[in-house]
Parts: structure tokens; C-alpha cells; sequence
């Protein structure tokens, strides 16, 4: 891979998006290598956390690559769409947790990678920002679902039509980051965070995730009976008998299943 590193530190993948002289702007190959490499950690047993970042100490990605978009077409312009969804889709959907580092600007495309993943953790020195409309397109790589989503339909809005940016302090405030830690402690809070996440029950961890992602698009009926169908399909594992077990006779559970 040219602009995107993967260093497995099981149980906890780390994918950095490499490219720092240009902030890390995603082109479409930078899109396609987060794609690959996400599909090579899902297929890995032994991972059970992703950690995503940017290299370099002032962006995580600072949007998709303004330099190649100048010169595309309204065809090319839904074919980047496409990429960047599919990126944001394997985020999302992973039954690995996903954590986005964020370690500086996460604008545009980089803000919307960011909101894809589960988890949210800014540097104090992070910036959150889609300026899309300052430059005469949307926020197309879900950030137009993904933010009201999460900060709710005003914020989103607001943050969308003025193209205005949020520190890490704001990000936090609002719900867009989930801790604000200083730039030297970032993947360390990360990696803290990811082995807590493995130390549980990885697959319960999994069936959680699909339940939740499943709240954002259905109703609360059809939500609640995904939940009870998870629940039953988690009573057969053996997990949850080795969990139990191991309360009962106060010991630490020895997980296995993924
Ligand atoms: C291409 C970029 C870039 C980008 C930065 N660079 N962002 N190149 N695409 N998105 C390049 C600069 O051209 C410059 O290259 C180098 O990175 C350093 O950037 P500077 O601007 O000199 O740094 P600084 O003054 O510190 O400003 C940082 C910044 C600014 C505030 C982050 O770079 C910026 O506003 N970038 C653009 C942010 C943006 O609009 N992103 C949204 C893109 S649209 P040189 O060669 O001059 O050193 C998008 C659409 C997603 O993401 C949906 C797609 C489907």
C-alpha cells in the first residue's frame, strides 16, 4: 500500500492514512487502500479493535484531495462518492469496534471517516470541519446523514451551511468527540480504550454494535426486536456461559468466541 499503513498490535489494529505533505487528502486510491485494508483487519480473528489515524502531528486527514477533484466530472464525482461511502461503510459495519485517533484538522472527507467510525477521540489540537459548500459541493461521503446523527439536525446544519470548524473542546461538548486527551497521550488513550473493548466479550461486543447501528435507521418496534433475536442468540454462546460462570465464582471470564 502506498498511502495507508496497517501495524497489528493484536488485539488492536492500527490503519494510518500516510500521505502528510498534503495533510493526508484522500484521493481515490487513498479511499481504496482504507477499503482493502479494512477488509484484510475484518477477516483477521485476532483483532478486535481498529484504531484510525493520520501520520504526521497536524491533520487526520484534512478532506478528500481538492487537487484531483478540481479536474473531475459530475461521473467521476459520484464514482469518488461511491469509494468514500464504501470506506465509511466498512467503518460503521466492521465486527471489529472502530476508534478514530483524531490528531488534528478532520475535515471534509477526513471529518466524515471520522464520523463513520463508533468511536470518536480528538488531540486538543483537532479540528472538525465539512466545508464542502465553500466549494461548491455537499458533504458527500456521508456526512450529510452521519452528523445530524450524531449532534443532531441544527447543529449539523449550522455546521454544514457556515462551513464553520470546531475545536476539540466544541467537538467534545456537542457529542462529536467522545474524549479530548493532549496530542502526546492520543494513541495511548486509544490503545487504552481498544484493549478495554477486547477484554470483553468480542462477539457480544459485535452483536451490540450491529443492534445500535440497526437504531439509526429503524423504528423503535423492529429496533427492539433485532435486540431480543441478538439477546437469544447470544444465551446459546459460550461466552456467555464462561462470563456468568466466572461471576459466580468471582474469577475473570476467559473469553474465546469472535
Ligand atoms: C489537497 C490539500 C488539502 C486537500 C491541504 N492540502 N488540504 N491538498 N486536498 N483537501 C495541501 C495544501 O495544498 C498544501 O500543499 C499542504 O496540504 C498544506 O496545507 P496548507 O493549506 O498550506 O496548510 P495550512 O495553512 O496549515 O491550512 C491547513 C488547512 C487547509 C486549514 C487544513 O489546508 C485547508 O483548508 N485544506 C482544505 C480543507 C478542505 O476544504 N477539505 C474539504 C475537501 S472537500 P502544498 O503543496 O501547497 O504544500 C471533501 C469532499 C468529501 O472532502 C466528499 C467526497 C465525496
Amino acid at each position: 500500500m502506498k498511502y495507508v499503513k496497517l501495524s497489528i498490535q493484536e488485539p488492536v489494529a492500527v490503519v494510518t492514512i500516510d500521505r502528510p505533505d498534503c495533510l493526508n487528502a484522500l484521493n481515490s486510491q487513498v479511499f481504496r487502500e482504507i477499503s482493502a485494508t479494512l477488509q484484510e483487519v475484518e477477516a483477521n480473528d485476532q483483532v478486535r479493535v481498529v484504531i484510525l489515524t493520520g501520520a504526521g502531528d497536524k491533520a487526520f486527514a484534512a478532506g478528500a484531495d481538492i487537487a484531483q477533484m478540481v479536474h473531475e466530472n459530475g461521473k467521476q464525482g459520484k464514482e469518488l462518492a461511491l469509494l468514500t461511502h464504501q470506506a465509511g461503510d466498512l467503518l460503521e459495519n466492521i465486527r471489529q469496534v472502530t476508534i478514530a485517533a483524531v490528531n488534528g484538522y478532520a475535515l471534509g472527507g477526513g471529518c466524515e471517516l471520522a464520523l463513520a467510525c463508533d468511536i470518536r477521540i480528538a488531540s486538543e489540537n483537532a479540528h472538525f470541519g465539512l466545508p464542502e459548500v465553500g466549494l461548491g459541493i455537499l458533504p458527500g461521503g456521508g456526512g450529510t446523514q452521519r452528523l445530524s446523527r450524531i449532534i443532531g439536525v441544527g447543529r449539523a446544519k449550522e455546521l454544514i451551511f457556515t462551513c464553520d470548524q470546531v475545536d476539540a473542546q466544541e467537538a467534545y461538548r456537542i457529542g462529536l468527540a467522545n474524549h479530548v486527551v493532549p496530542q502526546e497521550e492520543l494513541m495511548d488513550a486509544c490503545m487504552a480504550m481498544a484493549k478495554k473493548i477486547a477484554s470483553k466479550a468480542s462477539f457480544a461486543v459485535t452483536m451490540a454494535k450491529n443492534a445500535i447501528n440497526v437504531s439509526m435507521s429503524a423504528d423503535m418496534k423492529s429496533g427492539c426486536s433485532k435486540e431480543q433475536d441478538l439477546l437469544g442468540l447470544l444465551f446459546a454462546t459460550q461466552d456467555k456461559q464462561e462470563g456468568m460462570t466466572a461471576f459466580l465464582e468471582r474469577r475473570k471470564p476467559n473469553f474465546t468466541e469472535f
